[in-house]
């Protein structure tokens, strides 16, 4: 932990794109996220590209919220210097929350999970990133949603495939026991919101774009 002009500020991650510091302001705990220079990228381009993203994520949070899925209150953001200032959201991440509970509480997690996933969709809103670790379960049942720097708005069908099969991957490589019976749930709750003529044309994306990747993984297998 290190002071920084009466601000307290402790590291919470360092990814390949961002850092997060977890520091108090205005008496509240919040989170910042920092978009961090890349050396590789010419300076001009890689502000631009970073500023970009600190702006569409804070706008996709922002459309989140509105399309009724929890994502953290954002008090500020600097385009600039690439940062945006949010609500900390206390709570385990789903991603080790999961393996914790029974089958019964398990699932109707995964069904909450699915449910918000259909309120993104149906307002043309694709997370571009649905991982367990993007996950936050609030102490009043709420899971709120994190990350949104790599989505979009569109009402593709693919890229609403390409989302989903993201987060069965997601399930099948951290929670691989587990992986099938969640992802059943997270296409009930899906159904729920979405319909089921529409959700039904989803799930076979989903398979075509499996498909794909086999075949692609298939030949290259072949090839080398
Ligand atoms: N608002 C927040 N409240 C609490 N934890 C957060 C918040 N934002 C991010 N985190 C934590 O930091 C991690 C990384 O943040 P994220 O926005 O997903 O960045 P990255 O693009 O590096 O994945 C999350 O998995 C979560 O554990
Ligand atoms: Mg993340």
């Amino acid at each position: 932990m290190k002071m920084h002009g009466g601000l307290q500020e402790m590291l919470v991650r360092k990814g390949a794109e961002a850092s997060l510091f977890l520091e108090e302001w205005q008496g509240n705990q919040v989170i910042l996220k920092h978009r961090i220079p890349k050396k590789y990228r010419h300076p001009q381009i890689d502000g631009r590209i970073r500023s970009y993203r600190t702006l569409h994520e804070s706008q996709l949070l922002h459309e989140a919220k509105v399309a009724g899925v929890p994502t953290p209150v954002i008090f500020s953001v600097d385009l600039h210097e690439s940062k945006i200032l949010m609500e900390f959201i206390e709570g385990p991440r789903v991603k080790e929350l999961l393996i914790t509970l029974s089958l019964e509480a398990r699932t109707l997690l995964c069904r909450q999970i699915g449910r918000m996933i259909g309120c993104l969709h149906k307002n043309h809103i694709i997370h571009g990133d649905l991982t367990t670790s993007n996950m936050i379960l609030t102490g009043d049942g709420r899971v709120v949603f994190l990350d949104f720097g790599l989505g979009e708005k569109t009402a593709a069908l693919e890229s609403r495939g390409v989302d989903l099969h993201l987060m069965k991957r997601a399930f099948q490589s951290t929670h691989f026991r587990i992986a099938e019976t969640c992802f059943a749930a997270i296409l009930e709750g899906y159904v729920d919101v979405l319909g089921k003529i529409l959700a039904n044309r989803v799930v076979k994306k989903i398979r075509e774009i499996e498909l794909r990747g086999r075949y692609i993984s298939g030949r290259s297998e072949h090839e080398h």
